[in-house]
């Protein structure tokens, strides 16, 4: 059986609105990528890792405890994420760049599915599991590092190597704040999709685009802390309704 399909369609007053305006701020979450196959990051782990708290692993303290653990942990999400491919949800995405070419694309997502998919403006807020860089002096390293140790070593310092993302306790890369600040200040259309707007700072990027006078949108099947100041809720899936959106901003540009 099925599920039947999200109905998707847009409020006229919504399509207008999307299609008037141009410079869009949209901020995805790991619920972007839940129709490729990737579990949300609040999704329970699965096989040897269920018996541990992802978020336990993602911190520099558990790195110091354990490096292979959490080298280990780290290979394993990134062997799903090499089975994982975009979705609907992420190529949309690339259409609406096309036709929107003030539209910033933030990412709290680590899983390089935007990239493959093919976006270009991506402010990447949490790294990239596709990358590794060195714990002590932080140069990023190649992707295949040599050896066979886990975590494999630096070839500038001989430190530990570690996933380039960004874990509980640590910044936000300076460049992505800044740049997610300023789509935020400048943006028309804010479009949350597939996140639980739980996380700080990118979950205080939409007061900032409502303060500046942007329309907020949300994309969720369930609801959220933004759920209740957004000025539309799109209830369903990302694949369905970022589709939706595209087609309907290639109508009313065309
Ligand atoms: P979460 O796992 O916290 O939330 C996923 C959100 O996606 C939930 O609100 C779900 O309802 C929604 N969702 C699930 N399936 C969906 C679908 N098909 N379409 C649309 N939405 C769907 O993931 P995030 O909000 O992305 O940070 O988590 C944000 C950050 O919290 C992560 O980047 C990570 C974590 O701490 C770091 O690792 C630093």
């Amino acid at each position: 059986m099925t599920a039947s399909p999200t109905p998707t369609t847009l409020s006229s007053e919504l399509a207008e609105r999307l299609v008037s305006a141009e410079r869009w701020l949209v901020l995805t979450g790991s619920g972007v990528s839940a129709a490729s196959g990737v579990p949300t990051f609040r999704d329970a782990q699965t096989g040897l890792w269920a018996k541990y708290d992802s978020q336990a692993l993602a911190t520099p303290g558990a790195f110091r405890a354990n490096p292979t653990l959490v080298w280990d942990w780290y290979e394993w999400r990134r062997s799903l994420i090499a089975q994982a491919d975009p979705n609907p949800a992420h190529y949309a995405l690339v259409e609406l760049e096309g036709m929107k070419p003030a539209l910033t694309l933030v990412t709290q997502n680590v899983d390089g599915l935007h990239q493959r998919a093919g976006s270009k403006s991506i402010v990447e807020f949490h790294g990239n599991i596709v990358r590794n860089r060195c714990f002590d002096c932080g140069v990023v390293a190649d992707l295949e590092p040599e050896g066979d140790s886990r975590p494999p070593t630096c070839g500038h310092c001989g430190g530990f190597l570690r996933p380039d993302v960004v874990w509980f306790g640590e910044a936000i890369p300076q460049t992505a704040l800044e740049a997610a600040a300023h789509a935020a200040n400048a943006a028309e259309i804010f479009l949350s999709v597939g996140t639980a707007a739980a996380v700080y700072p990118a979950a205080g990027l939409a007061q900032a685009a409502a303060m500046a006078g942007a329309t907020i949108v949300e994309i969720n099947p369930e609801r959220t802390p933004l759920s209740a100041t957004a000025d539309y809720v799109l209830d369903g899936p990302a694949a369905s309704w970022l589709p939706a959106i595209a087609s309907a901003v290639r109508e009313g540009v065309s």
